[in-house]
């Protein structure tokens, strides 16, 4: 079984986008890393990124149908977005959000996330280390058989 590391829009452009927020991990680092996560976690990580809405829900039901596991940033969707909610409640094996940033020290528009309250827990403000460690958790849940 897959589990899917979804990035919403604008995270292609890490490493040259607001790198004093982001930091300095270009998309194809953060790539890397999951992948090379997955390998030492013996997960089968796909990584994909978009900045179409519709494309992120359809990849959401795929992994509502096959129940796999998701671990996904939904960058600013992740404020507003109903529809990315939705597509988040049908998911039958552990969700985790992450977000690079610490969205509760900036910006108050970014403080809430309509994704959270279905998600199974948040990593936040710890960089892009958030991935590594959803990945572990995903790998130890699959472990006992949670999922
Ligand atoms: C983000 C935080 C969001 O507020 C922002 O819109 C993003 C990235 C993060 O990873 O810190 O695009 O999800």
């Amino acid at each position: 079984m897959a589990t899917y590391v979804l990035n919403g829009p604008n995270l292609g452009r890490l490493g040259t986008r607001q790198p004093d927020v982001y930091g300095v991990t270009s998309y194809a680092d953060l790539v890397d890393l999951c992948e090379q996560t997955g390998e030492q976690l013996g997960l089968a990580v796909t990584v994909r990124q978009t900045d179409a809405e519709h494309e992120l829900l359809g990849w959401l039901h795929q992994a509502a149908d096959e129940a796999a596991p998701v671990v996904l940033n939904p960058a600013a969707w992740s404020h507003y977005s109903y529809a990315v909610r939705d597509a988040c409640a049908m998911l039958r094996a552990p969700l985790l959000e992450v977000h690079i940033s610490n969205i509760h020290a900036r910006e108050s528009f970014r403080h809430h996330s309509v994704v959270s309250a279905v998600a199974t827990g948040v990593i936040c403000g710890l960089g892009v280390d958030g991935y590594r460690l959803a990945l572990r958790y995903v790998a130890d849940r699959l472990a006992v058989g949670d999922d």
